[in-house]
């Protein structure tokens, strides 16, 4: 592994699964460090594809290692507006499918932003949601994974600093690459209710993952570009326990 010198603390690995494992272990020694200590370990969860492996390699944990979830509360970054939780593009669906199914976190202890509400009802979700983080001492663990947009969570290109939990609109580009999943951009949800940025900069420890040369631009914009609200991900330099672990197709243009 390679560390570059930059703003932000970065890891660049082998190859996605190196970094898959390196991220999967740091978040079981969290938990496990909070389990000594009788503590509930507060994590910060992501969607899209990069996660995904970090997910299988928790429940392989899980299975072989005994890795217990039972002190584990989780807060979902985003949820598409209008999908069902049974609908199979929903992150409520996909969090069941890649994770919360297959381990033994308590249903109550799990948290995803609502996006079936409108008007007063979903305005008084999202201060909920972020006082519940609050609630909790904040997020221990903030997973994330980038937009080509340098969205972070939902926070499209225009997010300000201090946005918390709330309805945003998709940037053309993020509903163009989630089009192929939706079977076309015209069934892709424009709205979304997302974790805000100043959400996201409270947590003690933020770890972004970043995989494929389809990343390389955007992630150096992130790590050596102006803090600006056009690239979101830039907010990130601010925090002084960010880490990005990229694989080298991701760290390409650096
Ligand atoms: C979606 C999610 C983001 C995620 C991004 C990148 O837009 N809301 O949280 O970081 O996709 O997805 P992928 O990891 O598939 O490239």
């Amino acid at each position: 592994m390679e560390s570059v010198e930059s703003k932000i603390a970065v890891a660049v690995v082998a190859d996605a699964q190196t970094g898959v494992v390196k991220v999967a272990d740091e978040i079981a020694a969290l938990i496990q460090e909070k389990q000594s200590q009788n503590k509930p370990c507060v994590l910060g969860l992501a969607t899209g594809s990069s996660p995904i492996k970090i997910y299988q390699e928790l429940v392989r944990k899980h299975r072989e290692e005994g890795l217990s979830f039972e002190n584990v509360v989780t807060f979902n970054l985003d949820e598409y507006c209008g999908l069902e939780t049974d609908n199979d593009q929903s992150y409520h669906y996909f969090m069941n499918h890649h994770l919360f199914s297959h381990i033994d976190i308590k249903p109550e202890n799990v948290n995803i932003p609502n996006g079936l509400l409108s008007g007063s009802a979903l305005e008084a979700h999202c201060e909920a949601y972020e006082q519940k983080i609050k609630d909790f001492g904040g997020l221990d663990f903030q997973l994330l994974g980038i937009g080509r947009t340098g969205h972070i969570g939902f926070n499209e290109p225009g997010s300000s600093v201090d946005s918390v939990t709330r309805m945003v609109t998709l940037n053309q580009v993020t509903l163009n690459d989630a089009g192929p999943a939706f079977n076309g951009v015209e069934n892709v949800p424009t709205t979304a209710v997302t974790m805000g940025v100043a959400s996201v900069l409270q947590a003690k420890r933020i770890v972004l993952l970043a995989w494929g040369v389809a990343k390389a631009s955007i992630v150096n914009q992130a790590i050596n570009g102006e803090i600006t609200n056009q690239v979101p991900a830039t907010y990130l330099q601010a925090h002084n326990n960010t880490l990005f672990v990229l694989d080298k197709e991701a760290a390409s243009e650096l």
